[in-house]
């Protein structure tokens, strides 16, 4: 994969997201997540650019993707919150 691609991460500050957007920076490539609260970022990289927002909302979706490549999901349904899959 071309190492100038921009990977959009939903859901990194999960464990998942977390791990892919360590191994995307070690591979070169740059970042961006959609984050619903930046202050939850136990891993911080000046490299990773943050969009503030919630996957049910479709203007940060849009937002995220501008000059991306490449988009990985891994959001999780959290306990006690409306179903997302499903929306
Ligand atoms: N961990 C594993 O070993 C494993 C194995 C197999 C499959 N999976 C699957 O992989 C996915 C992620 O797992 P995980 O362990 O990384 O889960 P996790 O640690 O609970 O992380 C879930 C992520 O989803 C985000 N999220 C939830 N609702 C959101 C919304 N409305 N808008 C934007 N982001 C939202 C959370 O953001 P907030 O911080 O804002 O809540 C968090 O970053 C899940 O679907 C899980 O079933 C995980």
């Amino acid at each position: 994969m071309d190492k100038s691609y921009k990977i959009a991460i939903i859901g990194g500050t999960g464990k998942v997201g977390r791990y892919l957007a360590s191994r995307a920076l070690e591979n070169g490539y740059q970042v961006r997540m959609l984050v619903r609260n930046p202050a939850k970022l136990s891993f911080r990289d000046e490299r990773i650019e943050i969009v503030e927002g919630n996957v049910q909302n479709l203007e940060d979706i849009q937002k995220l993707l501008i000059d991306c490549q490449v988009v990985i999901n891994s959001f999780g349904q959290p306990i006690r919150e409306k179903p997302i899959y499903s929306n």
